[in-house]
C-alpha cells in the first residue's frame, strides 16, 4: 500500500548483536519514502556504529537524554512529537522490561513515554530470554497498551542456541510497516462495523448462541479508528472492553442488530460485517421458563434477517464488506458469497484450522474483491485488523474515483 511514503519513522536501537542489521533497516525504510531518525542506547554503540546511521539516514543520531547539542538542535519533546511512528530494533529484553515497567532513565525510554505515535518494537534475543516469564509478562503488558509486537524469527542465534529471537530481516520488517494503514486515510469516513454472537432468546432465562469471541471486530473499530474514521461498533455480547475512541452500541438479538445498522448505514461509507450473527432464532420465545417434563424438547426456528445482505441492498450502500468463515473449499464458498451478497470485499477464514479464528488470539484471512486476491498471513488479530482496514481502504478509495 505504501503508507510509509512521507512517514516520519523514529528508530530505536538497543544492544543487541541484531543491531548490526539496523544500517540496512535505514535505507529499507528509505527506500519505501521514509524520512528516518535514530536514536541508540549507550549499549547499542558496542554493536553498531553512530556515524553508520547518521550516514544512512542523513540524519543527526541521538544517544543521550542530557545532551546539550543535540537538545538545541531537537529536543527529546520535539523528537517525540515528530514522529509518526516509533519502532524499536532490535529491542532487547532489558529495554522491554524497562518500557513495560514505564522507565525514563535515557532518552529512548523517555521518547516512548513522550509520544503519541504508535509503537512497534522487534525483540531480538536468545531463546531462552524470549521464553522467560517475565519477558513474556512484559510482552503481554506492553501488547495490551496498544504497542505493537513483531515477533522474532525461529532460527540459528549468534550464541549457537536454536529457537525464536532473531530479529527478522530489515525488509520484511519495512515491508510489515509498509503495509500499516496510514494514519488519517479515513479523515470524515464514517465506518459501521457488527462483533460478536448474537443471542436468541429461548425463555426467560435460556438463550442460543455461538463462540464469537468479538476480539476480530474489535480489532477491525480500533484499527479503523486509528486511521481518521468515525467509527460505530455494533456489539452482541461480549467480554472486551470498548476500543477508545469507538461508539459501542450493544445489542442482543439479530433483529436488535439489524435496527441499530439500518439505523447507522443510512449515513455511512463503509460498513463491515464481522458479527456471527445467529442464522435462526427460535419461532416463539415463550414466557415463562420451559419447564423439564417430557423426555425430549423441540423447539422451532426461523430464519433471521441477514444484516449484510440488507446493507448492500440499500438504495446508496456503502462499501459493503463481509466475513466468509468456512470449513472447506474457502475461496469459491467465499467467492460465491461476495457475488450472492453482492458486497465489495470478502474476508475468508478456513475455520477448521484450531490455531486460527473463533475464541483465538489470532487469524490468517484472504481477501478477495471484484478484481483482485491478497493473502495476509498467520499474525495477532490486531496486525490483521491493521492489514485487513489498508486493503479495504484502498478499495474504497478507488471505488469513489
Ligand atoms: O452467509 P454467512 O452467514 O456465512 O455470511 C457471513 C457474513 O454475513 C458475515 O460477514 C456476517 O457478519 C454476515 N451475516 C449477517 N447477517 C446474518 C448472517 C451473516 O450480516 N444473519
Amino acid at each position: 500500500m505504501g503508507s510509509l511514503l512521507n512517514t516520519n519513522i523514529l528508530l530505536g536501537v538497543t544492544g543487541g548483536i541484531a543491531a548490526y542489521k539496523t544500517p540496512d533497516l535505514v535505507r529499507k525504510l528509505k527506500a519505501k519514502g521514509a524520512n528516518v531518525r535514530v536514536v541508540l542506547t549507550q549499549s547499542a554503540k558496542e554493536f553498531v556504529s553512530p556515524l553508520s546511521l547518521q550516514a544512512v539516514s542523513g540524519n543527526s543520531v541521538s544517544d543521550d537524554l542530557l545532551d546539550p547539542a543535540a537538545e538545541a538542535a531537537m529536543g527529546h519533546i520535539e523528537l517525540a512529537k515528530w514522529a509518526d511512528l516509533l519502532i524499536i530494533a532490535p529491542a532487547t529484553a532489558n529495554t522491554i522490561a524497562k518500557l513495560a515497567h514505564g522507565l525514563a532513565d535515557d532518552l529512548l525510554t523517555t521518547l516512548v513515554l513522550a509520544t503519541t505515535a504508535p509503537v512497534h518494537i522487534a525483540p531480538a534475543m536468545n531463546q531462552q530470554m524470549w521464553h522467560a516469564t517475565a519477558t513474556q509478562d512484559n510482552l503481554a503488558i506492553l501488547g495490551r497498551r496498544g504497542v505493537t509486537i513483531i515477533a522474532p524469527d525461529q532460527g540459528e542465534q549468534a550464541c549457537g542456541d536454536v529457537g525464536p529471537g532473531r530479529m527478522p530481516e530489515p525488509q520484511d520488517i519495512a515491508d510489515r510497516l509498509d503495509e500499516l494503514p496510514a494514519q488519517g486515510l479515513l479523515q470524515g469516513v464514517k465506518v459501521v462495523i457488527t462483533a460478536g454472537p448474537t443471542r436468541e432468546h429461548i425463555d426467560p432465562v435460556r438463550y442460543m448462541s455461538n463462540h464469537s469471541s468479538g476480539k476480530m471486530g474489535y480489532a477491525v473499530a480500533s484499527a479503523a479508528q486509528q486511521m481518521g474514521a468515525s467509527v460505530v461498533l455494533v456489539s452482541g455480547p461480549v467480554n472486551l472492553p470498548p476500543p477508545s475512541g469507538v461508539t459501542v452500541q450493544k445489542v442482543t438479538t439479530a433483529e436488535e442488530m439489524l435496527a441499530a445498522v439500518m439505523a447507522e448505514t443510512q449515513d455511512c461509507d463503509i460498513f463491515i460485517g464481522c458479527a456471527a450473527v445467529a442464522d435462526y432464532r427460535p419461532s416463539q420465545v415463550v414466557d415463562q421458563k420451559i419447564k423439564k417434563s417430557n423426555t425430549e424438547l423441540t423447539l422451532t426456528f426461523v430464519k433471521n434477517p441477514d444484516i449484510l445482505t440488507s446493507v448492500a441492498a440499500l438504495p446508496r450502500p456503502p462499501f459493503t464488506v463481509g466475513f466468509a468463515a468456512e470449513t472447506q473449499n474457502v475461496a469459491q464458498y467465499a467467492k460465491d458469497k461476495l457475488a450472492r451478497k453482492k458486497l465489495d470485499l470478502i474476508a475468508a477464514n478456513d475455520v477448521s484450522r484450531q490455531d486460527i479464528g473463533f475464541n483465538s488470539e489470532q487469524n490468517a484471512l484472504t481477501l478477495y474483491w471484484a478484481n483482485g486476491e491478497k493473502q495476509l498471513d498467520k499474525a495477532s488479530k490486531s496486525q490483521i485488523a491493521m492489514q485487513l482496514m489498508a486493503s479495504i481502504t484502498q478499495q474504497y478509495h478507488q471505488k469513489k474515483q
